[in-house]
C-alpha cells in the first residue's frame, strides 16, 4: 500500500484523533551463505530486501497500545501496565514482546496507536518476525526518545524473540533488518557482531528469490535439536580444545579432532558448521573480487552441506534448488534462512531470468504439487523512519 493510503487507513481505523502520524519502515532479510552458524558464533552474509513492513503510529498520552494491520483483521489493546503473551494476540505479540524489552530497559513510555502494513509473504522465512520487531523498536526509539543505537534495538529485538515470542533464533535475522544498506551485504562475525559491508554487485546477473509455499510444521522443535546437538558437539570437543563455539574452529583443527564426537549424526551437524563458516569467509572474498561464478559456486556446496550433513532442507527445497541447478543461466542456488520450507535464493543471470522462473516453477510443481512463487530481491536499506 502507498503511504498515503496508509495514512488514510489509519484513520479509518483509529480516528481522527489530534497529533502527528508519523511512518517507518523495516525490511525482510535474505541470507546469502553462511546458514546455521549464526548461534554458533559463526559467519554469515545477509541482506536486507527492498520490502518489509510498514507501520503508521501516533502518539498517545495515556497508556494504552491500539494494535492494528492491513494484513490481519484482528485487533488488539493493550496497556503498558500489561504487556504479557496472550496467545489469541497472535501476530501483535512481537510488537508487544519489544515493548516489553523497552520497559526492561527502563524506557519511559507512554501509549501509541499503530497500523501495520506486511509485504513480506508470511512464514517464507524472510524473517516477516523480525521486520515487525524492529519497525516497532525503531518507532518506539524515535516517539519516546530513548536514545538507543541501532545495533542495541537489534539486540533488545532478539531478545524479544527469546524470551517473549519463545524462539530461540539468533542474532542474524534481526540485525540484517536493522542494520541492512541499500545494495550491500553484511559480512557479520556473530560471535563479536563485528560488521563490514560489502557491495551487492552480480554484473548482469539478479537475486532471485523463490518461495517453497510450504507450510513449516516442525520448524521450532528441529531447529532447536540443531542448536542442542551443535552444543553437544562443543561439550565433546572441549575435552581437548580450548572453544566456546563451533564457530571458534578453523577446519583443519575440527579434521583433527573430530575423531572425538563418536555420534555420526553430530559430527555430520559440526562438519557443516564449521566448513559453512569457512564457505563464508571465501563467498565475501570472492564477491569483492567481482567472481561471480565463484561465489554461486559456495552458495551450490551450501545447499549440499545443509542437505546431507545438516539435514534441514526437505524435498521441497531440494526440488526447488535442484529445478534451478538444471536452468542454464543459474550461476548458484541455495536455500537460505531455518530450512525446513521456506525460501531458496539464486543468483540468475539477467537474460535468464524469465526462463529460470517458468522452468523451475514447472519443475517444482511436477514434483511437488506445489506453486512456488518468485521474487526478484533488490537489495535495500535497514530499518528507519519513512
Ligand atoms: C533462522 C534464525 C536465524 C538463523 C537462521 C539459520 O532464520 O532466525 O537466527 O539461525 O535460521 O541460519
Amino acid at each position: 500500500m502507498e503511504i498515503q493510503e496508509l495514512k488514510v487507513r489509519f484513520v479509518e481505523v483509529f480516528g481522527d484523533t489530534e497529533g502527528e502520524l508519523e511512518v517507518f519502515h523495516a525490511p525482510g532479510r535474505v541470507n546469502l551463505i553462511g546458514e546455521h552458524t549464526d548461534y554458533n558464533g559463526g559467519y554469515v552474509f545477509p541482506c536486507a530486501l527492498s520490502f518489509g513492513t510498514y507501520a503508521v503510529a501516533k502518539k498517545r498520552s495515556d497508556s494504552m497500545i491500539r494494535f492494528a494491520s492491513t494484513n490481519f483483521d484482528l485487533q488488539v489493546s493493550v496497556t503498558l501496565e500489561d504487556i504479557t503473551y496472550v496467545q489469541e494476540h497472535d501476530w501483535t505479540n512481537y510488537p508487544k514482546g519489544v515493548i516489553a524489552m523497552f520497559q526492561e530497559k527502563g524506557c519511559e513510555l507512554r501509549g501509541f496507536d499503530v497500523l501495520f502494513d506486511g509485504n513480506i509473504p508470511n512464514g517464507a522465512g524472510l524473517s516477516s518476525s523480525a521486520s515487525i520487531e524492529l519497525v516497532t523498536a525503531v518507532l518506539i526509539n524515535e516517539l519516546y526518545g530513548c536514545n538507543m543505537e541501532m545495533i542495541d534495538l537489534v539486540k533488545l529485538s532478539q531478545r524479544a524473540e527469546n524470551v517473549f515470542a519463545g524462539v530461540n533464533c539468533g542474532i542474524m535475522d534481526q540485525f540484517a533488518v536493522g542494520m541492512g544498506k541499500k545494495d550491500q551485504a553484511m559480512f557479520l562475525n556473530c560471535n563479536t557482531l563485528e560488521y563490514q559491508y560489502t557491495p551487492v554487485v552480480l554484473k548482469d546477473a539478479k537475486l532471485v528469490i523463490a518461495n517453497t509455499n510450504k507450510r513449516r510444521g516442525l520448524l521450532d522443535s528441529k531447529y532447536n535439536e540443531r542448536r542442542a546437538e551443535c552444543e553437544n558437539a562443543v561439550q565433546v570437543l572441549q575435552q581437548k580444545l580450548n572453544i566456546t563455539a563451533l564457530g571458534d574452529l578453523d577446519v583443519d583443527t575440527f579434521e583433527q579432532h573430530k575423531y572425538l564426537i563418536e555420534s555420526e549424526v553430530i559430527q555430520k551437524r559440526a562438519a557443516h558448521v564449521v566448513y559453512e563458516n569457512q564457505r563464508v569467509k571465501e563467498a565475501v572474498f570472492k564477491l569483492s573480487q567481482g567472481d561471480i561464478l565463484g561465489f554461486g559456486k559456495l552458495m551450490d556446496e551450501s545447499h549440499i552441506s545443509l542437505r546431507d550433513l545438516y539435514e534441514v532442507t526437505g524435498k521441497e527445497l531440494d526440488a526447488l534448488v535442484e529445478a534451478a541447478w538444471a536452468v542454464e543461466g543459474t550461476i548458484g542456488a541455495r536455500m537460505t534462512g531455518a530450512g525446513f520450507g521456506g525460501c531458496t535464493v539464486s543468483i540468475v543471470k539477467e537474460e535468464a531470468v524469465e526462463h529460470f522462473i517458468h522452468q523451475v516453477g514447472e519443475q517444482y510443481k511436477n514434483k511437488t504439487g506445489l506453486t512456488a512463487e518468485f521474487y526478484i530481491a533488490e537489495v535495500g536499506d535497514g530499518a528507519k523512519r519513512v
